[in-house]
């Protein structure tokens, strides 16, 4: 076993956190069953403590023999849920390990603090071989939420986590930039007998994706919704503001560019220094506004690859000391749907 991987599980053994990467985001990883341990993240997080965590999961062995017909799945699923239904042994096969996670009715010996209190349990197996490696080593549960502080970016390097908690002496494992960049999809699985499957927070698997297995084991109501924010109180990346730049973020328009470059010279003063962030194509801009613009950043063509990027642009953003980031909106084809969420509610919380 490597040696940072053995001094993670020592310090997760003793009750302290330790910086995760995931395929994703980096994660703030404790002891799933360790209460205080528990609590740390929260206090560390400047988290409110009713927000339940995603638990992480290890991979079953593929050597690990079958018992006949049974999913490989179900015996990593039933420490932590009472109710492994075939949706979640489904999903499960098809996309984990990976950025999926599942909302289950939760097995009795699940911390409250973990759950926030509720029935059910988030979990997860990331596929990221540093994350595999030491949950295979730590052989147990990591609840672990983005390893940023409460309402801010997520990290997608080690270096950000860092940035982050600059005075904790965390151990962070350094497992390079994060391959997906956006946190994962969230399906609840707990409620199926009077809600059927509801996506709660948009990933790199698409809703489409999700409906795709669903329909094959004839689960009786199909994904027709997206609960949105005011329903879902538990959710914190559902919350309007989130993932946030201290930076005023302003979304617009191609069509809108315009109008808007005149209002915003108005304010001149106000915004003297803007940063402005486009698809390439589009590149036209009031001359006296343009001015103003000390940095120009065009955006990646496709979704995977701005997904990828999109919070590393965030954190540089910051640091550019503008006054204004001006973000040409996404398309609003579903392709974009995960990556636009985030952006939103950057946006939204930006400026703070
Ligand atoms: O990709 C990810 O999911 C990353 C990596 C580290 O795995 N984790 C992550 O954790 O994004 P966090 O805590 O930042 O966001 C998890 C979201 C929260 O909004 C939380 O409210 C929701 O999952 N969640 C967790 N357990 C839940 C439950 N039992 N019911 C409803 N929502 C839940
Ligand atoms: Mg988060």
């Amino acid at each position: 076993m490597n040696d940072q991987i053995q001094q993670a599980v020592i310090q997760l053994k003793a009750g302290y956190l330790v910086g995760m990467p995931t395929e994703t985001v980096y994660g703030l990883a404790a002891d799933a069953n360790n209460v205080n341990a528990v609590k740390k993240i929260f206090a560390t997080k400047g988290r409110p403590s009713g927000h339940p965590l995603i638990v992480h999961v290890a991979a079953p062995n593929p050597t690990q023999a079958n018992e006949a017909n049974q999913s490989k799945w179900l015996k990593v699923l039933e420490p932590w849920s009472r109710d492994v239904s075939p949706e979640a042994l489904a999903l499960a096969e098809k996309f984990w390990p990976g950025p999926l996670t599942l909302i289950l009715p939760k097995a009795k010996s699940v911390l409250r603090e973990v759950t926030g209190g509720q029935e059910t349990v988030g979990v997860r197996c990331p596929n990221h071989p540093i994350a595999q490696e030491l949950l295979n080593a730590f052989a147990g549960g990591l609840a672990a939420p983005s390893a940023n502080r409460f309402g801010r970016i997520s990290p997608t390097t080690a270096a950000h986590v860092r940035d982050e908690f600059p005075d904790s002496d965390l151990l962070i494992l350094d497992g390079g930039p994060c391959e997906v960049g956006i946190e994962s999809t969230i399906v609840d699985l707990s409620r199926l007998a009077s809600d059927g499957p509801v996506v709660l927070r948009l990933g790199a698997i698409s809703q489409e994706q999700i409906n795709g297995v669903l329909t094959h084991i004839n689960s009786q109501k199909r994904i027709d919704r997206n609960l949105e924010s005011s329903e879902l109180p538990r959710v914190s990346g559902s919350l309007s503001a989130h993932y946030a730049p201290k930076t005023k973020l302003l979304l617009y328009s191609a069509e809108q560019l315009n109008q808007l470059a005149q209002e915003l010279l108005l304010d001149s003063e106000k915004f003297s220094k803007i940063a402005w962030v486009h698809f390439h194509q589009q590149a036209t801009m009031n001359l006296a506004l343009k001015k103003t613009v000390v940095k120009e950043i065009f955006l990646p063509e496709n979704p995977t690859d701005l997904a990828r990027e999109l919070y590393a642009l965030l954190r540089d953003l910051d640091k550019l000391s503008v006054d204004l980031i001006l973000f040409q909106e996404l398309p609003s084809d579903s392709r974009w749907a995960a990556v636009k969420d985030r952006l939103g509610r950057a946006s939204v919380g930006s400026g703070t």
